[in-house]
């Protein structure tokens, strides 16, 4: 049997289909729906961002989950290898390295974030919320993240138990993770959109976020709709490519990616829903950024009744939706590194967990004593936050598609895309051809020229 064969045979696969589809929601819902979409709407103007993020999201952001998919599921290793066995002696594969960078420096700040949650789980448990007017709350928030010490405790925390769960195998934890968890924080936003439906006050937030007012639109927010589908639909990062190479050949690539995207983008919309009704009713600025929900939704706590059960269920399952996260940008690092150089994968667990810590630790820093660096315009934290999510994402995927509409032999899509023939009609096919080859890269392109003023 050849190598390649071989590595294929043996390569760990998922257990089911829901497995499967648990495993890629659990990557896409994170922090990026629940702390990111709301303060990227908030800083864009409201509701046209949100026309021109759900356009994006089913325009660009599926076939490229398709795509990515098919590339790892046809190469059956990690980002970088699976490029390299496709179109071996080219430099396709760089499309790889862009995305395993990608992921290493979300995670700088991304862990940084999950450890906020912590902070908030603590604050919840201890009555912290309650009896504090909206400006103390906003004050808790600034004074906890420009402590130089406090978040990167909460930090290590996070990334210690990201390294645990990866150095032990992806599926059993984080399927079995994804599967119990993500049910469970959409009841919690529910119940949160209920409640901001009786909020004095709210019909503001709803204003804001649903009626599109074109005019606030900005070629930044364009961009910014772009990066936000990469980001939260965990794009652009290899990510989906890795875990394309786990998915079994029976398994419908293009059924996932719909399911996965329309999950990542009602768990969107609920978190919009519970957060800008409190930010209007207790006077937050929408253009607060990064501090947005942690800002407004302590309010709600504050004052609604059973507020204490649901402060602490609510921050422990951002806390935990963060983890299946953090677990999937770590997965893509180490799958990398296990491949490649063959590190035993708790020694490239460790070994990335390491170094991505201490990148994160001056992130955290630059939200305090370090905030006078800036670089373009931002501190280290944001700075690392908006080019990742604007630049390296949007790059990789952009290769990404290239590679499968042009590059990639016909056949070989086709036969991933049909399952050889077995399903998706030869129209969805022809649809999803012309979107990868035409549509999505030509549309990322506008995006960029746009953005740089060029048209
Ligand atoms: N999609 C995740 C979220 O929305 C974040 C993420 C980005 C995860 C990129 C992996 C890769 O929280």
């Amino acid at each position: 049997m050849d190598k390649e064969k071989q590595v294929s045979s043996s390569r760990e696969q998922f257990s089911s289909s829901f497995g499967l589809i648990a495993t890629a929601i659990g990557s896409a819902v994170g922090l990026g729906n629940i702390w990111r979409f709301p303060y990227i709407v908030g800083q864009y103007g409201g509701g046209a961002f949100l026309v021109v993020y759900l356009a994006m999201v089913a325009v660009i952001g599926v076939p490229i989950m398709v795509a990515e998919f098919i590339i790892g599921r046809e190469g059956r290793r990690d980002a970088i290898n699976s490029y390299k066995v496709l179109a071996p002696k080219s430099h396709w594969y760089f499309g790889g390295i862009t995305g395993v960078l990608a992921a290493f420096f979300i995670l700088a700040f991304y862990g940084v974030v999950a450890g906020w949650t912590l902070e908030y789980i603590i604050l919840a448990i201890t009555n912290g919320f309650s009896g504090q007017s909206s400006g103390d709350i906003v004050n808790i928030f600034t004074n906890f993240i420009s402590n130089p010490i406090k978040p990167i405790i909460y930090q290590i925390i996070i990334m210690l138990i990201t390294c645990g769960v990866v150095s032990t195998g992806v599926q059993k934890g984080v399927e079995k993770a994804a599967k119990f968890l993500i049910p469970l924080l959409v009841i919690i936003m529910v119940v949160l959109n209920i409640y901001a439906f009786m909020l004095p006050g709210g019909e503001a937030g709803f204003e804001f976020l649903f009626k599109p007012d074109f005019s606030k639109l900005t070629k930044e927010g364009v961009l910014a709709a772009l990066g936000h589908a990469f980001f939260s639909l965990s794009l652009g990062v290899s990510i989906m490519i890795t875990y394309g190479s786990y998915i079994p050949s029976k398994e419908n690539l293009l059924g996932t990616a719909v399911k996965v995207s329309i999950s990542d983008t009602v768990i969107a919309l609920l978190s919009g829903i519970a957060i800008f009704p409190a930010v209007f009713a207790f006077g937050i600025e929408p253009t607060s950024g990064p501090g947005l929900v942690f800002m407004s939704l302590p309010n709600v706590f504050a004052k609604m009744s059973g507020g204490y059960i649901f402060g602490i269920l609510f921050f422990s399952l951002l806390g935990l939706a963060a983890i299946t996260s953090t677990i999937s940008l770590l997965e893509t690092i180490v799958a990398y590194l296990t491949d490649t150089f063959k590190f035993r994968r708790k020694n490239a667990a460790i070994f990335a967990t390491v170094v991505i810590t201490l990148i994160g630790m001056v992130a955290s820093l630059s939200n305090g004593p370090l905030k006078d660096i800036v670089i373009a315009g931002d501190n280290i934290f944001d700075f690392l936050d908006n080019t990742t999510a604007n630049y390296f994402l949007p790059i990789t995927a952009f290769i990404s598609v290239i590679f499968v509409g042009w590059k990639l032999n016909k056949d070989i899509v086709k036969g991933q895309f049909t399952n050889n023939g077995e399903i998706n009609s030869q129209t969805s096919y022809e649809i999803f051809k012309f979107l990868i080859r035409y549509i999505v890269p030509v549309g990322i392109i506008i995006v960029f020229l746009f953005q740089i003023g060029k048209i």
